[in-house]
């Protein structure tokens, strides 16, 4: 019998290296080993015969819903050693997990899937598209040039980490709050380095761009590119530029609300004349993170949608996590009926009202409408949730969302 408990460092320190070794994820034990970093990441093991056989590491962060940031847990690991593989350790373990952050009153839960399908499991819904985009730094048209920036290193954590969560905000965006998860993926100083701006009040860091890299002509991978401005992206991207007589290649996520092929020149020619080489220019799109919701009244009450018709419906809510609770689990999942209000003040109430339409719908489908992931209509056609035509079309139109970003790897 598996027992699931918290991490004990002086006993499971090894087995949990073992897992992390076992799984070829060395890196990640960072986050678990690091002096200090005990309260900064919550770290629970699965034990079986007196070792450790499968960790889930997590934090609290905020995911931003329109302009409301809402508590948040983000799922960071989740191993199984090679000797307990296929026996409900991860899952169940995922799932206590859960309970504890949404006890402790986190509303949604978020992260990074190594693909589609288990996470669903415990009522995660995948989240949006995201643009990964490789370019020549050569081909960027911004006609600036750039003041020099200042050399960032590792002992910058604490200031890289305030200038991450001060970043520009906008509508599906994480932020995680521990400075140690900054500096638990720095990379290491031979290949990793930042450059920025200390424009902020009191001389703070403003704007800055954290690479990964070592070979001379790159590809160099922007990690992180902080700005708040027109101004400060243009100088972050005239500085890329500034290096590409060395690096022919760099590739980063697009930053929320950019579309950074505005800003390349000639950028399908590129494409063309690059592909098949190892500084191929592309563009790769895909949905690399979900979400679930923990509490329902909790996302609705916090939910506002200025400027819409207030539409109540009934909400049939089914949500697989149940079967992996243990029986004297407070949190139980979102399973039930609500009745909801979804408007300028948004509310979800247990219960009935056969006045109303009814939409059946799982937790996971759930919260990639809530989120704005895709329209109700949509996603009656490739997900879990179906209702009269007449109220998938009102739900179109109330949840006229901007396309969620979670703007944060993890
Ligand atoms: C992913 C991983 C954690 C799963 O661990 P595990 O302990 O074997 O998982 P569980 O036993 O809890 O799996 C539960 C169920 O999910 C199923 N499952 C496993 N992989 C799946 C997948 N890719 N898609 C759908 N279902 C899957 C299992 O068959 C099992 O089904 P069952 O309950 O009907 O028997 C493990 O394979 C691992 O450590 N992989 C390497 C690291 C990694 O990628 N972690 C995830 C990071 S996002």
């Amino acid at each position: 019998m598996a027992v699931f408990r918290p991490y004990v460092r002086e006993t499971d320190q090894e087995a949990v290296r073992r897992i992390f070794r076992e799984v070829g994820w060395s890196w990640s034990a960072r986050q678990v080993d690091h002096e200090g970093f005990g309260e900064a990441v919550r770290v629970r093991v699965a034990e079986i015969e007196g070792e450790a056989e499968c960790v889930a590491t997590s934090c609290e962060g905020t995911i931003r819903h329109l302009e409301t940031d809402l508590p948040f847990a983000c799922i960071l690991g989740l191993v199984t050693s090679r000797v307990a593989r296929r026996q409900g350790l991860a899952l169940n373990l995922l799932a206590r997990t859960l309970a504890e952050h949404a006890a402790e009153g986190a509303l949604v839960a978020g992260l990074g899937m190594f693909d589609q399908g288990f996470y669903d499991r415990v009522g995660f819904g995948s989240g949006p598209y995201t643009r990964s985009v490789s370019f020549n730094p050569a081909d960027i048209a911004v006609n600036v040039k750039p003041r020099a920036p200042r050399r960032l290193s590792q002992e910058d954590w604490r200031a890289i980490h305030a200038a991450r969560l001060a970043r520009r905000h906008s509508h599906g965006d994480c932020s995680l709050a521990p400075p140690e998860i900054t500096f638990a993926e720095l990379g290491d100083p031979d290949d990793s380095f930042g450059l920025g701006y200390f424009d902020g009040p009191d001389g703070s860091l403003s704007h800055f761009l954290w690479l990964h890299g070592k070979e001379e002509h790159g590809p160099y991978r922007v990690r992180w590119l902080v700005f708040h401005t027109r101004e400060q992206f243009h100088e972050l991207l005239a500085v890329l530029k500034s290096l590409s007589d060395q690096v022919h290649l760099v590739g980063m996520h697009e930053p929320a609300g950019i579309q950074l092929q505005d800003l390349l020149h000639k950028p399908l020619a590129a494409q063309r004349i690059t592909e098949g080489s190892r500084y191929a220019n592309r563009i790769r799109t895909g949905a690399y993170y979900q979400f679930r919701m923990l509490d329902v009244p909790g996302c609705l009450a916090q939910t506002h949608l200025p400027g819409t018709a207030t539409l109540r419906l009934n909400v049939s809510l089914t949500d697989p996590i149940e079967a992996r609770l243990p029986d004297d689990s407070p949190w139980r999942g979102c399973a039930g009926s609500y009745v909801v209000t979804l408007g300028e003040s948004g509310s979800a109430e247990p219960g009935e009202d056969s006045s109303l339409p009814t939409l059946k719908v799982t937790i996971n489908a759930f919260t990639r409408l809530w989120l704005g992931v895709q329209p109700a209509t949509g996603l009656a056609i490739t997900d879990d949730l179906a209702g009269p035509p007449e109220l998938l079309e009102a739900l179109d139109r109330v949840l006229r969302l901007p396309q969620p970003d979670p703007d944060w790897d993890f």
